[in-house]
């Protein structure tokens, strides 16, 4: 069908806007037409939190949840179907505050106050968030559920205190049911066609923005219209209009796609939908792959792993993304689909230079494909950043190999930031299959790891750096892996903390 409307729930009542281009943020929306403008603008590019709000969608089982996103990155369009959260939802009807809100007057988590609505909604996600029961939030909880706001004057410690304080308050009950009714009542079941009128208010030839609900209807819509931008939770895209002022042209929306948001796994795989959220495949590959917990929460923020996808990093391909050298280490591969055709190919063929991948034409990625733990199997990944939190890697590393006995069988080794693609270390491995796990053969591989990469330099690292770094963690990788290594598997992660 084709509309000029975007319906969502607001204040507790149905919005419907009309006739705004598809590119406007929500954060646009709320500060400049809606005068709704506790919610803040800071940096426009997802970083500093300022602009947090908490975004209601059902499930895959039809339950509505609730997650903290960047309202300055988010296109209007992709409210549709879903209900919006801000800071001026949260006062009760009698102006009492919320438990939130108390917990940081009384904690002093407040100076200027710029960051405070953004703070306040993170918190708010993990209030609602917390089931019953459960007890307290742990601090390594609330630091995951901060990680996506920054604040300049109060500093972070009664932030944290009153994360924790406010549920100490009388609970403050939130009627699930009612949102999941609300959500049900305006779920589109047919692909929406959304037109945004030109300067005259003509809506024939203007970009639209597509937004289907099955996997037929998405592949169909890519096939016939491959000029179209792929937009999936937009925290690349998003910044490519805020940022680079880019026109997007006609956008095909992946996000209420149910199919392309499962995960699944067999006896040899975890299959990950391409619009599943950062969030849900960390979460799954994590459960598989413990070694990948410190990856998992040093990408990006909680924000942006709600709203980014699995699927976006990979099709994205930045040769500094962080997913690409766990997944290449764990021989991952995608699966591509163009109308009915589907194929698969290893992650490691799907980059054929900088930003040039092998989908054709009206192709799209539809899932990746993580074989399960083989036996035997030593696996670590490394992000090696300015920042700890929220920052991007100078050096992203991933290593896995197999052992038989203390032979090396197998060895896989990719990194991101060495070179214009993610990409395996062919010489490295080599220098280690068939060879003793021992350090004389570690090293003859941190030394092949120069005939692999000639990183370049740039504002996160100089060249020489990166290679020392990509020699070092190989060495730490076999430290914490050889025979009666003294590090348990959580001691590796807190001994990367301590070594930024
Ligand atoms: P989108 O922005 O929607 O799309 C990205 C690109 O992929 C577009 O070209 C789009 O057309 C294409 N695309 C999306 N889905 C498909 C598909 N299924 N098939 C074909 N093409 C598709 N990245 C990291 O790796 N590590 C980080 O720590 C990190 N930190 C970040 C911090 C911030 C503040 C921000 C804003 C971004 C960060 N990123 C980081 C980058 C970004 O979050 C990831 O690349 C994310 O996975 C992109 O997914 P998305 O769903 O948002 O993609
Ligand atoms: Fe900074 Fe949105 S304004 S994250
Ligand atoms: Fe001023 Fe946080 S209170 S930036």
């Amino acid at each position: 069908m084709t509309t000029q409307t975007i319906r969502f729930f607001q204040h507790n009542a149905l919005r419907e806007v009309h006739n705004v281009p598809a590119s406007r943020t929500v954060l646009q929306q709320l500060r400049e037409h809606d005068q709704c403008i506790g919610t803040k603008e800071g940096c426009a590019e997802g970083d500093c939190g300022a602009c947090t709000v908490v975004i209601g969608e059902l499930d895959s089982d039809g339950q509505p949840v609730l997650k903290a996103v960047n309202a300055c990155i988010q296109f209007m369009p992709t409210l549709d179907g879903r209900a919006l959260f801000t800071v001026e939802d949260l006062r009760a009807a009698d102006g009492s505050l919320h438990p939130v809100q108390q917990a940081m007057v009384d904690c002093h988590g407040s100076q200027c106050g710029f960051c405070t609505p953004g703070f306040v909604m993170s918190m708010y996600a993990l209030y609602q968030n917390q089931p019953a029961g459960a007890g307290l939030p742990t601090r390594d909880e609330i630091n995951a559920a901060l990680s996506g706001n920054l604040c300049r004057c109060t500093g972070y410690r009664p932030i944290v205190d009153a994360s924790q304080k406010m549920f100490e308050y009388p609970r403050v009950s939130f009627d699930r049911e009612k949102l999941r009714q609300q959500l049900e009542s305006i779920r589109r079941t047919e692909t929406v066609e959304y037109t945004t009128p030109d300067a005259r208010g003509a809506a024939f030839g203007s970009p639209t923005f597509f937004a289907p609900v099955t996997l037929a209807e998405f592949a169909r819509l890519r096939y016939e219209h491959p000029d179209a931008r792929i937009l999936a939770g937009s925290t690349d895209v998003g910044l490519w209009v805020t940022k680079q002022f880019r026109d997007l042209g006609d956008v095909l929306f992946i996000g209420n796609v149910a199919e392309l948001k499962s995960i699944t796994r067999d006896a040899q795989a975890l299959t990950v939908g391409a619009a599943a959220s950062l969030e849900n495949a960390y979460s799954a590959l994590g459960s598989i792959y413990p070694e990948v917990a410190e990856l998992w929460t040093r990408f990006a923020s909680l924000p942006i792993r709600n709203a980014g996808t699995l699927g976006g990093n990979v099709a994205n391909g930045s040769p500094i993304g962080d997913s690409m050298p766990a997944l290449m280490a764990l021989d991952a591969e995608v699966v591509l689909q163009k109308g009915p055709r589907i194929r698969t190919m290893p992650l490691d063929s799907f980059y054929l230079g900088y930003q040039k991948s092998a989908l054709e034409p009206g192709e799209f990625v539809a899932a990746v494909r993580v074989p399960l733990p083989s036996v035997n199997i030593r696996f670590r990944t490394y992000k090696v950043s300015k920042r700890y939190d929220q920052d991007i890697s100078a050096v992203c590393a991933a290593f896995a190999i197999t052992l038989d006995g203390s032979r090396v069988k197998t060895a896989r080794i990719a990194f991101g930031g060495m070179a214009a693609t993610p990409k395996r270390a062919a010489n490295a491995e080599a220098a280690l299959v068939d060879g003793e796990w021992n350090e004389e053969n570690v090293e003859a591989a941190m030394r092949a790891l120069d005939l692999d990469f000639q990183p370049l330099t740039d504002m996160r690292a100089s060249s020489g750096y990166r290679s020392k770094v990509a020699r070092n963690v190989l060495k730490r990788f076999y430290l914490e892996t050889r025979e009666n290594a003294p590090l348990a598997l959580h001691d590796v992660n807190a001994f990367a903390f301590d070594a930024q």
